[in-house]
């Protein structure tokens, strides 16, 4: 799979690279935003979020990963992934900076990674969680078409805890 940009009206997601890392930790030392990130450490570690961008293209390459930085007007506001990519299954993540939340941005970046994840990568299956308490991302599955599967118990990193997460899939039309 050639790594490759995406368009949408507003936005470019173009495949990460090693020197996203200091606006994503910037990002991710906002807690609204890391509380919701189970695999994420807060505070969040500089040099671990360096080699985790730095992995980015291997796991292109090797099929593993497909992680796109989220841009409106040049900058980067967010980051939008499908990752654990095995058995024509993958799981669907992102974030954003705060102040751009509530703008529809989510929305249209992951509607154009399912596109390419269904379309391109030949997945038949995505997969997605949220904490139960982000109704906000809930909505954003929901309208791209994803159907609620259960609630689960699972380790938050971030939160130094257990929470209750809402998964959901959706299924490749095309192959189903
Ligand atoms: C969740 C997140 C990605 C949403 O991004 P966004 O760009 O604001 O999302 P969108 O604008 O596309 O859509 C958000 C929807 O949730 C709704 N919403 C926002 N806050 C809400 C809340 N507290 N309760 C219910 N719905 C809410 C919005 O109205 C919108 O729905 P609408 O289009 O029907 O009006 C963003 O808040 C974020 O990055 N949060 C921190 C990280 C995170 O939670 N990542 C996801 C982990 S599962």
């Amino acid at each position: 799979m050639p790594r490759r940009q995406l368009t949408t009206s507003r936005l470019v997601l173009r495949p990460t690279s090693a020197a996203d890392a200091d606006r994503a930790f910037d990002i991710q030392s906002d807690w609204a935003v890391t509380r919701m990130l189970s695999m994420a450490s807060f505070p969040p570690d500089r040099d671990e979020i360096g080699r985790w961008f730095a992995d980015h293209r291997r796991e292109w390459a090797a099929g593993e990963a497909f992680r796109f930085a989220v841009e409106r007007g040049g900058r980067f506001i967010g980051l939008v992934d499908v990752d654990e990519v095995r058995g024509g299954d993958g799981e669907l993540g992102y974030w954003y900076e705060q102040p751009v939340w509530g703008q529809g941005y989510a929305f249209e970046a992951a509607k154009a990674i399912v596109r390419f994840a269904f379309d391109e990568v030949g997945l038949s299956r995505l997969r997605s969680g949220h904490a139960a308490d982000n109704a906000a991302s809930g909505k954003v599955l929901l309208k791209l078409g994803f159907q609620p599967l259960d609630t689960v118990q699972r380790r938050s990193r971030s939160r130094g805890e257990d929470i209750m997460q809402c998964r959901y899939v959706l299924a490749n039309p095309a192959r189903s």
